[in-house]
């Protein structure tokens, strides 16, 4: 045998090799065997250069070619799934989709916890691999899945072209093994598996990607040509022959009872399972009844999702800190024996208030039930008396504010203690914090230390103070150059043409979030205005009500806020309205519902650009809804959106909406008259 031809036989021999024991679990060779092989292709590939392909074993750490995450157009958009949480909703699901009660099958699957792959064979060989991205457009994340050993560079069935979609995930253990070692380094760990998985395939260099140990489940077939499907399970035996690691606990089901059956089983399993599940899959075997019920506009109608409740774990309560708010509210949180729910360690969880204090009985030293909700933000379930020894102590309510030590009141019918001294140092600080934010005067560089810093110094004395600052003040705080200095001038300056609606935000009114403050600023064109403004005229505004009015009124009624308004005013912030009334735009008769966090911009950024392009903001969903922009960890609104086939845009499929309805030119508007009758007064 030549060389040339041992090289065709070593590859065929690896690749073997690597399905056998990355796929099939069931090795084949010693790994010294493996290595030796390895070795010997190597050192005949450097001598035949020509030889080296694509899908050798030796290339799956390219030398060459770096991660670019460049756009990748998805020929078929990889939609997503609806998610049902309980036996009536999957029930309902079947009624929907089968109305005349017909022996239907069903493939559960399971819900692998990771991230979504495309990935593309030509002749064969992968040659691209996509992140999911909004669907329609991912990122190319190529080199970096080439070197994840389950996934064959080269496939077992020759085929034109296929592009499948999977589930690229982290092994627990694996995870384990990579937190700890990053501990030891001292460097950040990861929150779950899942995003360690996507913090590995984000990696600009693929040697680090190899490092991680990946592995993927593949579940669906976007393209295959020439082959013709005519059911779910059928599409997985293919998967599976053409060597691709595909699930081995799927399962046909006759019918829903089936499925819950199946969905039993895992709930159980689920922890014992190598890898994170977050449900089960449940899709219509039929094909041909697949393409009769067809897609909404994100999801097929033939397949659903069944979430998991979210994970309880037990640990104890330790010990309850408090922190007062911007608006005095003294907030207690639980300090908690460290434990992992859902993937990640808690150490605290917010406790609310006292009367869910009272309400649950918990004491200091309980035993406790926690569990994220949303799968997001810890909370205490309930406490377990059972547990207790005796030597648990209730949690006090605060006689004084831990801050300043002033007295602490229980406004009539309200749940929280609030400390009442305007002048108390943490009221100060989070009031600060939150004028700067970016969702408020977006004050690039003010951020939480620097404000520490400015207030221990006697610097900023209230919110005003942060516009009499000059670089000679900020030169004398520790660490701060000239040129961060000179950045931050720029910054403050620049905060002070936010705008009306932002200014009211940044007033930090109790009710008064971005959205409310964008209709305020729209009905109302200056502060001024606003702050003569009658509870009737203020209630003519879409969501404002009786409460949101009543305190708005009581806002401006406090002589201090009106006195830090004006000093505001006087040192050259803007307090009029950008734009005199809705602005008509291609957005006009378009109403936008924003749910969930959006990466690249606030939901009040987002709400921003519908505005200025004529369109609504509204907080509900309904029939008359024309769009829900939904970004990560959505709430009810999205469920609701889906329910009524109101088209869900997830972030990209915003901001490609936004670039395609750029801004009218407007001409200046010029700024409402300033009153000729200024408040004289204090402010706050
Ligand atoms: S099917 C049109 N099957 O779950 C087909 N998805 O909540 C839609 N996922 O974005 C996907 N395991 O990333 C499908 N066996 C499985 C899955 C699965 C995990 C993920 C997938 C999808 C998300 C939808």
């Amino acid at each position: 045998m030549d060389e040339l031809q041992r090289i065709n036989e070593l590859k065929e021999l690896l690749r073997e090799s690597e399905y056998r024991y990355y796929v099939l679990d069931d090795p084949n060779r010693t790994d010294a065997e493996y290595d030796a092989m390895m070795r010997e292709l190597e050192t005949l590939e450097k001598k035949h250069p020509e030889a080296v392909t694509a899908d050798s074993p030796t290339s799956r750490v390219g030398g060459h070619a770096d991660n670019t995450f460049s756009p990748v157009k998805h020929g078929t958009p990889l939609l997503s799934l609806d998610n049902v949480f309980s036996l009536p909703e999957l029930e309902e699901f079947e009624k929907r989709i089968n109305p005349d009660s017909r022996d239907f099958s069903y493939e559960t699957e399971l819900k692998i916890d990771g991230l979504t792959v495309c990935l593309i064979y030509e002749d064969g060989v992968l040659v691209n691999a996509a992140t999911r991205g909004d669907g329609y457009t991912g990122e190319d994340v190529t080199a970096n899945v080439r070197t994840i050993r389950c996934i064959p560079l080269r496939l077992k069935t020759m085929i034109d072209r296929l592009v499948v979609r999977g589930e690229v995930y982290m092994p627990k253990a694996s995870f384990a093994r990579l937190n700890a070692e990053r501990e030891e380094t001292g460097e950040k760990t990861f929150a779950n598996p899942r995003n360690a998985a996507a913090g590995s395939l984000r990696q600009l260099d693929p040697k680090i990607t190899a490092q991680r140990d990946l592995a993927a489940f593949f579940y669906e077939i976007q393209e295959a040509d020439g082959v013709t499907f005519t059911s779910q399970a059928e599409k997985i035996v293919f998967l599976r022959d053409a060597g691709l690691p595909v699930n081995p606990l799927s399962e046909l089901c006759h019918g829903i009872p089936e499925v819950w059956k199946v969905r039993d089983r895992f709930a159980e399993l689920r922890h014992t399972l190598p890898y994170d599940i977050d449900g089960v899959v449940v899709k219509l075997d039929d094909v041909g009844a697949q393409d009769v019920l067809g897609f909404t506009s994100h999801a097929p109608r033939w397949a659903v999702a069944y979430k998991f409740p979210p994970e309880e774990k037990e640990t104890v309560l330790k010990d309850v800190v408090l922190n007062v708010g911007r608006t005095g509210v003294v907030a207690p949180t639980a300090v908690l024996e460290p434990v992992t729910v859902a993937g990640s360690l808690i150490s605290r969880a917010t406790l609310h208030n006292y009367d869910f204090i009272a309400e649950k009985d918990l004491r200091i030293g309980d035993h406790v039930i926690i569990y994220k909700a949303g799968d997001v933000i810890p909370e205490i379930l309930r406490a377990l008396p059972e547990k207790r020894n005796g030597s648990e102590k209730a949690i006090p309510v605060p006689a004084v504010c831990p801050s300043c030590g002033g007295p602490v009141i229980r406004e009539e019918g309200a749940a929280a203690y609030r400390c009442n001294d305007i002048d108390c140092p943490s009221r100060l600080r989070e009031s600060l914090r939150f004028f700067a934010s970016r969702d408020a005067m977006d004050i690039e560089g003010l951020g939480p230390a620097l404000i520490d810093l400015l207030l221990k110094a006697g610097f900023v004395k209230s919110i005003a103070d942060i516009y009499t600052l000059d670089a000679m003040h900020l030169l004398q705080l520790e660490r701060m150059g000239e040129k961060s200095a000179s950045n931050l001038m720029k910054a403050i300056t620049a905060s002070k043409k936010r705008g009306l609606a932002r200014f009211i935000t940044a007033m930090g009114i109790p009710q008064v979030g971005g959205h409310t403050a964008e209709l305020i600023a729209q009905r109302f064109h200056s502060m001024d205005e606003l702050m003569t403004a009658k509870p009737e005229e203020l209630e003519t505004i879409e969501e404002v009500g009786p409460i949101v009015a009543s305190s708005i009124i009581r806002f401006f009624a406090a002589e201090r806020n009106r006195n830090v308004i004006e000093k505001l005013r006087t040192l050259g912030v803007e307090m009029t309205s950008l734009s005199s009334g809705p602005v008509s735009g291609p957005f006009t008769g378009k109403t936008f519902v924003l749910t969930g966090t959006l990466s690249g911009m606030t939901r009040n950024e987002a709400g921003g650009e519908i505005l200025k392009r004529g369109g609504k903001v509204s907080g509900s969903v309904s029939a008359r809804t024309s769009y829900v922009v939904s970004g990560a960890d959505p709430g009810s609104k999205y469920e609701k959106a889906v329910a009524l086939n109101v088209p869900v845009l997830d972030e990209n499929a915003f901001l490609t909406m936004l670039k395609e309805n750029p801004l009218e030119e407007t001409a200046d508007i010029p700024a409402a008259e300033e009153s000729q009758d200024p408040v004289q007064g204090e402010l706050f």
